[in-house]
């Protein structure tokens, strides 16, 4: 049983200032705009410098969500970042994050699920809520996956942006519309080689070979995860919506993971929604992994689409492979 209510109190995002557009991407790999804008929806990215890491996106994302709540720095009692190309293997990026905000002795862990790592970071904050052991917890999803990108491979490469989202997940109060109504995460490993980073960890640690090999990129089977993606997105939402006692109607804002233009439609139509309940701006964004959906949401908030007392769906799906949703009352 549940002492308390979760919500989200607000957001916040940040991207790189370099963008990269398809005209680009055609003078470094076999392709074109045209097939990239039909095949996927993108048209540009954000890419991080040299010097540029998750750490510095994950905290200027922070700053911006801490700033547009009511929550002050000293209230914030946990920081979870979800990442796959965090600063470092270790320390972790919400240790970095921790100590750049100036929040030292605040407990702070990076999880690791792919694309649907702020769906299950969001799912784990909710707990710590709920059970009264924290009021206010720092959800943050940032990737970089340019700097692990096969610029040889124009079947991964034209795909990946950079960015950052954050949201602060806090106690409602009993007077509060606002809460987190329920969430679902799931996993099937045994698919985890359709996209994976290979080397770099203990089963192939870095060596001269691993790199000439590119081993220490992504590589994804994209065609073979396709059909996946969205009926993994379609049955954790549709659970989440039966054990809630509500229909797809009733959901003023589905904030898919933007992977693809075709996946997101292709869940709309299974999910009988029209485009116009679906936040999508990955033409702008590419997929930036685990900051897609906080991304979409803050952009979202800040052009008065979505407003306080919106029920939203979130869902995501990535490596691992994982998937999950959320559903709750902004
Ligand atoms: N430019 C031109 N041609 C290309 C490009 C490109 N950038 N990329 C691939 N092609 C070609 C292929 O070589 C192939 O050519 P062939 O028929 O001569 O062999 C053809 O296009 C079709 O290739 P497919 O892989 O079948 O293309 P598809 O329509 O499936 O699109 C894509 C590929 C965009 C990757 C798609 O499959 C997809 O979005 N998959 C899901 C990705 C996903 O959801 N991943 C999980 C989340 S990501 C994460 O967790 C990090």
């Amino acid at each position: 049983m549940s002492l308390y209510r979760a919500k989200l109190s607000s957001f916040g995002s940040h991207a790189p200032a370099k963008i990269v557009n398809n005209f680009d991407l055609e003078k470094i790999v076999d392709t074109t705009d045209e097939w990239i804008r039909t095949r996927t929806g993108m048209f540009e990215r954000h890419h991080c410098s040299e010097t540029e890491a998750a750490s510095d996106l994950a905290y200027q994302a922070a700053l911006n969500a801490i700033q547009a709540s009511q929550v002050r720095f000293k209230e914030i009692d946990l920081i979870i970042a979800a990442t796959v190309t965090g600063d470092h293997a270790f320390p972790s990026t919400a240790c970095i994050v921790q100590h750049k905000l100036g929040l030292n002795h605040v407990p702070a862990f990076d999880i690791s699920a792919g694309c649907t790592g702020f769906v299950y970071a969001l799912d784990m904050a909710k707990q710590y809520v709920e059970n009264g052991t924290k009021n206010h917890v720092l959800v943050i999803g940032v990737d970089v996956l340019s700097k692990i990108t096969n610029w040889e491979d124009r079947n991964t490469c034209v795909l990946f942006g950079d960015g950052a989202g954050a949201t602060i997940v806090s106690r409602a109060e009993s007077s509060d519309i606002s809460h987190i109504m329920d969430t679902l995460i799931d996993a099937d490993g045994s698919m985890g080689d359709l996209l994976i980073q290979a080397a770099g960890g203990s089963r192939q640690p870095a060596s001269h070979e691993t790199v000439d090999q590119n081993l220490h990129t992504v590589y994804m089977e994209g065609n073979k995860i396709f059909k996946s993606a969205i009926r993994s997105m379609y049955a954790s939402t549709m659970e989440l919506l039966k054990r809630n006692k509500m229909t797809a109607e009733d959901v003023d804002w589905v904030i898919p993971h933007q992977a693809n233009l075709r996946i997101i439609e292709g869940l709309a139509s299974k999910l009988k929604v029209p485009m116009s309940k679906v936040i999508v701006n990955i033409e702008k964004y590419g997929n930036t992994s685990s900051a897609t959906i906080p991304l979409a949401a803050d952009e979202a908030i800040r052009n008065n689409k979505i407003r306080r007392g919106d029920i939203l769906m979130l869902t995501s799906f990535g490596a691992g492979l994982t998937w999950g949703s959320v559903l709750l009352r902004y």
